[in-house]
């Protein structure tokens, strides 16, 4: 497996940064990629900017911050089951909204279909090589998920939550975050 390979896997994931040295660039850049992927795993921690509102979006999500969080920190011999779990995860999250948005005619579902679809795509490839016991590969796939998952989550995901709440309810989502303490 070459670096340009494991570039092109992540290409899927948009905005997806491949922590890999990828061909071409500079020494340099290869040592700080190579810094990036033997660092501690850092973990991913859910945050209230990803309410939407829509109580099943917002379960799904927090099923997925979770899964992510295992791929990220779990020991390596574990990697296998984490990564199934996050498999299954993936495939029902997606095709659960996919379905939502066929069912109703939701005017922007190509290209939300479409991410959802590439990074599915992303995960059998990271699967394949994970059989070959490249870990590093898994940690990095799950990097480029908790780069990728905020702004989904804002951009797509939002709107399809505010389109769902509306038919089911004639009116806009209501989200409830937790408040900030104020200082006197
Ligand atoms: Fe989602
Ligand atoms: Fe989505």
């Amino acid at each position: 497996m070459s670096n340009l390979e494991d570039h092109r896997i992540m290409n899927g994931l948009a905005p997806a940064p491949w922590p890999g040295p990828a061909a071409g660039s500079s020494m340099a850049e290869s040592a700080e990629q190579a810094r990036a992927q033997d660092r501690v795993p850092a973990g991913f921690a859910w945050h209230d900017d990803y309410v939407l509102g829509h109580g099943t979006m917002d379960e799904t999500h927090h099923e997925f911050v979770a899964c992510v969080h295992t791929l990220l920190t779990t020991e390596d011999p574990n990697l296998g089951i984490a990564l199934e779990a996050f498999a299954e995860h993936a495939r029902r999250h997606f095709g659960d909204e996919d379905a939502a948005m066929r069912e109703t005619a939701y005017g922007s579902a190509g290209c939300h279909i479409e991410e959802h679809a590439a990074v599915l795509r992303s995960l059998d490839e990271v699967r394949a090589l994970l059989a070959e016991g490249r870990t590093e590969v898994v940690r990095s796939f799950a990097r480029a998920l908790v780069d990728w998952f905020p702004e989904h989550v804002r951009v797509m995901d939002q709107s399809l939550a505010r389109w769902l709440v509306q038919r089911q309810l004639g009116a806009s989502p209501v989200v409830i975050r937790r408040r900030l303490p104020i200082a006197a």
